[in-house]
């Protein structure tokens, strides 16, 4: 009998030891390329947890869409059934409409001014806000540049040569009123499907920064750039709040401070990536302009009243210095 005993306790000791060090792999989804800033700095992310609870978690970056559309994996976040998303503030904004203030146009006068922002009280209320209305949880924000258009004919220049053409936007209802209000024809596709979209003509031209412009080759498409710059949109490394409360509260504070680590990193990746896209797409043929953007910002000054009901929290990030 005791030799049994001994022998079930010996059992149960290996397999709680050998169960203890089995790591607990979070999926984390990306629709950019292998290689992107936000990709390598989720990487990053996973490094900087793995190594805090030494090899208690693990952080699977999924890149190029492998687990679905941007939309499609913040549904599957906001039923836990993938762990962490890096996502546009602009795609959230279709599951929580605050978010799309941070995708007006213009609202941000340049970088130092976004980071002061989201880094600062505006930010922390909308992603407070967001994790009470939805079963997320903010890690880290992450940099995203300027959009500008980019079009197959001709430059967009001033923004009556938007009028009548078809320019693929996001599902971004402010990306989305933006060009119908500038008398363009919004077209709404995933990113993936953009360059078809363009080789085939389906659309006049589209709109997006630097990076995205040449990682996922649509400047071999559509080579004239036309860098008005019309909207900083942040983004954000999510996670499902349903995990994020099973973590015990030293594990939320490992998470936290990676999520912040990897902000700084990301911030470093983009920079150098955003010169070599641009020096990039330049060698690849395309013509790059630099259109006044007062006429922009004049006419897209009265689509601000569409958003009357954000005037406080437009007016906190406005009053950011
Ligand atoms: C940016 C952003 C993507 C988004 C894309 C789009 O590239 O990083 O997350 O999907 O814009 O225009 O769809």
């Amino acid at each position: 009998m005791r030799k049994w005993c001994l022998a079930m306790l010996v059992v149960v000791l290996l397999v709680s030891v050998s169960w203890a060090q089995a790591p607990v792999v979070f999926k984390s989804a990306d629709n950019q390329p292998d290689g992107y800033p936000t990709v390598e700095a989720v990487k990053f992310l996973g490094k900087v947890v793995e190594e805090a609870t030494k090899g208690k978690y693990k952080i699977q970056v999924y890149p190029g869409a492998q687990l679905g559309s941007e939309k499609e994996t913040i549904e599957q976040a906001l039923l836990g059934a993938i762990e962490m998303v890096r996502c546009s503030t602009l795609t959230l904004s279709g599951f929580y409409e605050p978010m799309g203030i941070l995708s007006l146009p213009y609202l941000f006068r340049n970088y130092d001014h976004q980071w002061q922002a989201v880094l600062g009280a505006p930010g922390q209320e909308l992603i407070d806000s967001m994790s009470k209305n939805l079963n997320l949880v903010a890690l880290a924000w992450f940099e995203a540049g300027a959009r500008s258009f980019y079009t197959i004919k001709a430059p967009i220049m001033k923004p009556e040569d938007v009028k009548g053409l078809k320019i693929r936007v996001p599902e971004s209802p402010v990306l989305t009123n933006m060009v119908k209000f500038l008398g363009g024809a919004p077209v709404h596709l995933p990113f993936g499907e953009v360059y078809s979209a363009l080789q085939t003509g389906v659309v006049d031209g589209a709109e997006n920064n630097p990076p995205s412009y040449y990682a996922m080759k649509h400047f071999e498409v559509a080579k004239h750039y036309s860098l008005d710059e019309h909207t900083r949109i942040p983004e954000l490394v999510i996670m499902s709040k349903s995990v994020w409360e099973k973590l015990s509260p030293e594990e939320k504070m490992i998470f936290k401070m990676a999520g912040q680590a990897a902000s700084v990193y990301q911030r470093i990746l983009w920079k150098q990536f955003e010169e070599r896209s641009l020096k990039a797409v330049q060698e690849g043929g395309v013509k790059i302009y630099n259109p006044d953007k007062g006429p922009f910002q004049q006419a897209i000054k009265p689509f601000y009243d569409q958003y009357s009901k954000y005037k406080e929290l437009i007016d906190k990030i406005l009053a950011v210095k």
